[in-house]
This record gives C-alpha cells, sequence and structure tokens, in this order.
C-alpha cells in the first residue's frame, strides 16, 4: 500500500453506507441569520456533511476554492475533519471567520481571503510553504452570471433580494467569475482552475461539484451542470451525478399561460475523482 492508499474510504458503518448511495436525496435549506443573508448563494451544511462523511475520514482535510461565506468549512469541522476555504470577497471572508470562532474542537479551519486563480500561491503564503495534501474537495462556485440576471418578474428570488436591500450578486469584482458575461469563458475559466488544484489532492481524492443547468432569460438552455461535467472529465475521472432536491421553496408562476418554464428546486453534485 503507497501513503495515499487508504484501507477504507469512511468510518460509515454498512447501513449508513448504503443509505448515502442513493442518486437523489432532499435537504432543505435551513432559515439563515440576518449576517448569512447578505450571501446570495449559501449552501446548507447538511449537503456538506453527507459528501464529507461519504468521501474522508475524521482528522482528512477538505477544500472549498469558492468558500463564501464558510459553509464547507463549518461543515468540515463539525464533523471533525480539517478544512481549508479561497474566497474573493473579504466581507463573506470575514462572515466565515466569525462563525467558525464559535466552533471549538481542535480541527483546524482557516478562510484565505483572494481569487481561486491563485490558490496555490494564497496556500504556500498561508502556510508558509507546508500546504496540506487535500483528501476531499466540495464548492459551490458561481453559477456563471445568473445571478445579475432577474428571472421570473414580480415573483422572482432576486427581486424579493433587491426589495429588502439585500445583495444581489457576489462582488463588483472583475476576478469574480458571477461577472464573466460569455457563458464559454466563464466555463473555460471555471474549468481551468479546478483543473490547476489537481496536483493539490491527494491521488484517488474524490472532488464534488455543486452546480445547476440554467436557463437564461431569453430562454435559451446552458447546460452548465453538463458541460461542467463534459470539461472536468478531461483531467478527473467522472464518476457519478447526485441530484440534490430543495423541497421547500416557494413555486413561482412562470411563462403561464404561454411558455414552458419549469422551477428548478435542484441541483447537481458531480462526482468525480483524481486519477
Ligand atoms: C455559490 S457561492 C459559494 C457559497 C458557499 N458554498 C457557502 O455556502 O457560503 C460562490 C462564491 O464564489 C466566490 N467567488 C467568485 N469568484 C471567485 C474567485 N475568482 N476566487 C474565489 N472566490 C470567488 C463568490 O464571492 C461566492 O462567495
Amino acid at each position: 500500500m503507497t501513503q495515499f492508499e487508504r484501507q477504507t474510504l469512511n468510518d460509515l458503518n454498512g447501513k449508513e453506507w448504503v443509505k448515502s448511495t442513493k442518486s437523489w436525496f432532499i435537504i432543505n435549506a435551513r432559515p439563515r441569520s440576518k449576517k448569512q443573508l447578505q450571501h446570495p448563494a449559501k449552501y446548507p451544511e447538511e449537503l456538506v456533511q453527507r459528501f464529507v462523511r461519504f468521501f474522508t475520514n475524521k482528522g482528512d482535510w477538505v477544500l472549498d476554492p469558492f468558500a463564501g461565506i464558510g459553509s464547507t468549512l463549518i461543515a468540515s469541522k463539525e464533523v471533525y475533519r480539517n478544512s481549508v476555504g479561497i474566497e474573493l470577497n473579504p466581507d463573506y471572508v470575514e462572515t466565515a471567520m466569525r462563525y467558525l470562532e464559535k466552533f471549538g474542537n481542535d480541527m483546524q479551519s482557516r478562510i484565505i481571503p483572494g481569487d481561486a486563480r491563485q490558490a496555490r500561491e494564497l496556500l504556500h503564503q498561508s502556510y508558509e510553504g507546508h500546504i496540506p495534501i487535500f483528501d476531499y474537495l466540495i464548492t459551490s462556485p458561481p453559477y456563471w452570471d445568473m445571478l445579475r440576471k432577474s428571472r421570473g418578474g414580480n415573483d422572482s428570488v432576486h427581486k424579493e433580494r433587491g426589495d429588502k436591500g439585500l445583495p444581489q450578486f457576489y462582488s463588483n469584482s472583475s476576478l469574480d467569475l458571477g461577472n464573466i458575461t460569455e457563458y464559454d469563458k466563464y466555463l473555460d475559466k471555471l474549468t481551468g482552475i479546478l483543473t490547476s488544484l489537481k496536483s493539490l489532492l491527494r491521488p484517488q481524492a474524490y472532488l464534488t461539484m455543486v452546480v445547476q443547468n440554467i436557463r437564461d432569460p431569453d430562454g435559451i438552455m446552458r447546460p452548465l451542470a453538463w458541460d461542467l461535467a463534459a470539461k472536468l472529465s478531461r483531467t478527473y475521472a467522472l464518476r457519478q451525478e447526485m441530484i440534490w432536491c430543495q423541497d421547500n421553496k416557494r413555486l413561482g408562476c412562470w411563462g403561464y399561460p404561454t411558455t414552458y418554464v419549469s422551477n428548478v428546486h435542484h441541483h447537481y453534485c458531480l462526482i468525480l475523482q483524481n486519477v
């Protein structure tokens, strides 16, 4: 056995293992605090824990290059995994740090402000050359520039956030992937970042990308999840997709009575492996 080979993938018992392998599951987001609401697209800690508990063992290292307000880090710490996040918006970094301070176990968690394109350099500086080897990567990148485009008129979450004075997008930075207007350019940048992280991951480590297929307000479908799966398959082995369903979201009345537009209440969780 090499230093990277594992006796077991995780510490689940057989029953827990089987339950975790169903290809779809429902996780409903819990109500968010005022501070958490400042972020337009946080994912639930329960989602992260489901995957982290399957793809790692206690004490392993988890990486999230688009860490937002730190859900991956908080979730990992709660189940005794070490974690590192990179996040462009310093306000989100501060929120994440504040939440992380509340959890008092020995696990290490660190969120580094900066551009995920510079991940290696940022980690090098932060860890003074001793970068951890990551056992797992889980992240949810900006879904292209979706947050910049209002959908569904009066019924939309976008409009509701605007009415409440909450931020509708992540930042105005030109480095923010959510501000790239051309779909192909966005996809190339995102793929480039994920490809560049390969050398930071342990051989055989798994990755989970949480994404959605997107319908542009002009009606054109951008199958982001499928496009990303195809692009990343050049670097990593695509193992499967899991479908995360949300069952507590309000149904909007889109397109009625002329055009088919669905209420998209699911996300794809692409499972890849560093082979
Ligand atoms: C979908 S959100 C992630 C939310 C996170 N999973 C959470 O629960 O808090 C995507 C994040 O990517 C960040 N981001 C966008 N471009 C980035 C870049 N070039 N480098 C690092 N982070 C970036 C955004 O600021 C945003 O917080």
